[in-house]
């Protein structure tokens, strides 16, 4: 449409400006599907509509192929949930050729590859393995998994170990690389620094906190690995708080996570200092989850009269 009285076009009421952009990525929305929640992304293709939301991260990616651990192996637990999966998953190369040319397939969609391994040689074999891989657009590296070469100690708890792991994938990766911490640490801001300093793009903040249930009755642990992640609104107070703690540590994109139920949730982890989200254990109770809070968030920023909502990153007042 053109304004008569001069050549430049007219103005045309818009809603927001929900596009943000991390590690160069830009997507449409702040709000991504979690890895380990979502599966391979196809199976939520006839449950919503997957080119509305921000990304999606897959499963973890390992290796060779995972079964992960004996059932019980998901919980419901007071607001929240506690899994210990295991990881299971199809192996990198089952992902790359059966998984990955449907996603092509559907329009729009971004995909951010979620990796991990039990050495140091596997997330830079995996990572490798991605390189070539058409139709990814960022890597998340899992830094909350075991590292079997030291005793089993989760990378993302020792800063030399978390530099190692990612200082040596970056150096193979040739798409931007997203940190995952864990939270399961004293200070979520020393690692932050640590992860930046080894060439981290993007952090992401927080994977499920180490935990435990036991049966009364029988005595035993609910979870047959006795122990697991807890996720879900249990968890969100503490992911807020870190997240902030991150964003006064570091320069780079944070994707917040934990316990996100609605858009009012994604507010909060915008306003502690993340340019994006993501949602996990919403996605258990409704499937539709992530694309109605993106949805709800857009009217938020809407009645709210928020142009853009990248102004909202870290707009906290302390
Ligand atoms: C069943 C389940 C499986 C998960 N699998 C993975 C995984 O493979 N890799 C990963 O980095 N995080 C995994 N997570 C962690 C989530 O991505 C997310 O960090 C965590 O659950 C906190 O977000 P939420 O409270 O919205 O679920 C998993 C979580 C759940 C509940």
């Amino acid at each position: 449409m053109t304004d008569p009285q001069s050549s430049s076009p007219v103005k045309l009421e818009k809603g927001p400006d929900m596009r943000v952009t991390v590690a160069g990525i830009e997507l449409r929305s702040p709000v991504i599907a979690a890895s380990g929640t979502f599966g391979y992304g196809l199976e939520f293709d006839d449950v919503l509509s997957l080119d509305r939301i921000g990304a999606f991260v897959t499963k973890g990616l390992s290796r060779e192929p995972m079964a992960g651990n004996p059932s019980p192996r998901i919980i419901e637990t007071a607001a929240g949930m506690i899994n210990a999966i295991g990881l299971q998953n199809v192996g990198v190369r089952a992902f790359i050729a059966d998984k990955l040319p449907k996603l092509r397939r559907i329009k729009g969609l971004v995909t951010i590859a979620n990796v991990f391994g039990f050495t140091i040689e596997d997330c830079v074999e995996v990572t490798h393995a991605l390189n070539d891989a058409e139709g990814i657009a960022m890597i998340e590296l899992n830094a909350s998994c075991p590292n079997t070469s030291h005793g089993g100690m989760v990378f993302g708890t020792n800063h030399e170990l978390l530099f190692e792991l990612v200082s040596k994938t970056k150096a193979v990766s040739r798409l931007p690389l997203m940190v995952k911490l864990s939270p399961n640490v004293t200070s979520i801001g020393l690692m932050a620094r640590v992860a930046a300093d080894a060439g981290a793009d993007a952090l992401s903040l927080v994977n499920t906190f180490l935990s435990m249930a036991i049966d009364i009755e029988t005595r035993r642990p609910r979870i047959a690995n006795v122990t697991g992640g807890l996720s879900g609104p249990a968890i969100k107070p503490i992911a807020v708080r870190m997240v902030h703690e991150v964003a006064k540590a570091v320069t780079l994109p944070i994707v917040g996570m934990g316990g996100i139920l609605n858009e009012k949730d994604t507010v909060e982890f915008l306003l502690a200092g993340a340019t994006a989200v993501e949602v996990g254990t919403a996605s258990y109770a409704d499937p539709r989850a992530v694309e109605n809070i993106a949805t709800g968030l857009r009217k938020w920023c809407a009645r709210h009269a928020i142009e853009r909502v990248s102004e909202l990153t870290g707009a906290v007042v302390l």
